[in-house]
């Protein structure tokens, strides 16, 4: 199984299917030369994703990828299915849990700039929340604190601070926070101190449950995925900060590690 990301945001969709799919083999992938993809064009996107998935299939069989990633499912979806043969599940922000969830009728969805901006998004908070106040928040900084925070930069609290401030300073603030980019259940906690009423959700567990079913239904899990193969780590460019975060990676079940050249 595939998952991919810019970085390792998507590592937290990864651990929520590695709780549920231990015994999978599962191929962890992230387009670092071209981190972050939130401040990227659409076409841009659409071509890159598609390069990366194909670059990896030239190496590895895949049966299911998951595009762990906001901004490049609310545009890639499409285009990935209709290139390739295996199942391809995307994630997208939780407006619609979070519309059940709301009691003040006022959702936050905190997302890249590239992922505020989407129709996908426009549609999703029409089909889903249209009662409710949604308000968007579009960052870029976000995906790279909670990258810094990963290789074990201290959250820098003023800053964050700052960055919340067009929701801080609200009237009425969001009960209901959506983590619309993979990237920000790594800084869950340091967000959780700022808006310490609201319920902070992602699409984590959802997109693992989706997963379980799926390869249930065709494979019945529980009897036949037993890999014995080590979990890869691939990323698009060997840098220091790779360097420092693959020794991490052990701790996530992920044990070699290779470069990709897209
Ligand atoms: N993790 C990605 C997402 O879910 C985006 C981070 C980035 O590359 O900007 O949107």
């Amino acid at each position: 199984m595939l998952i991919f990301d810019s970085g390792i945001g998507g590592l937290s969709v990864y651990n929520e299917i590695y709780n549920k799919i231990p015994n999978a083999h599962y191929i962890y992938m992230f387009d670092n030369e071209m981190f972050p993809y939130g401040d990227k064009s659409s076409d841009f996107l659409i071509n890159r994703v598609n390069s990366v998935i194909e670059a990896v299939t030239k190496f590895y069989p895949i049966d299911l990828a998951v595009i762990a990633c906001n901004t490049a499912s609310t545009i890639c979806l499409p285009s990935l299915r209709a290139k390739f043969s295996f199942p391809i599940i995307g994630v997208v922000p939780a407006v619609k849990p979070a519309s059940l969830l709301t009691k003040n009728k006022c959702i936050g969805l905190l997302a890249t700039k590239a992922t505020v901006e989407r129709t996908y998004i426009t549609n999703l908070i029409q089909q889903f929340a249209a009662h409710c106040t949604v308000k968007l928040l579009g960052l870029s900084e976000l995906a790279l604190i909670a990258e810094n925070k990963l290789q074990g930069i201290i959250v820098n609290m003023e800053r964050l601070k700052e960055l919340m401030q067009p929701w801080l300073g609200l009237q009425t603030i969001p009960d209901t926070i959506v983590l619309g980019c993979t990237h920000y259940p790594f800084i869950k906690t340091e967000l959780q101190m700022l808006f310490p009423q609201a319920n902070l959700i992602d699409s984590g567990y959802a997109i693992a449950t989706r997963v379980y079913n799926l390869l249930n239904d065709k494979y019945k899990l529980n009897q036949i995925i037993l890999s014995t193969s080590e979990n890869i780590v691939l990323s698009t460019a060997y840098t220091q900060s790779v360097e420092k975060l693959i020794k991490k990676l052990s701790d996530y079940h992920l044990n070699k590690y290779h470069t990709i050249k897209v």
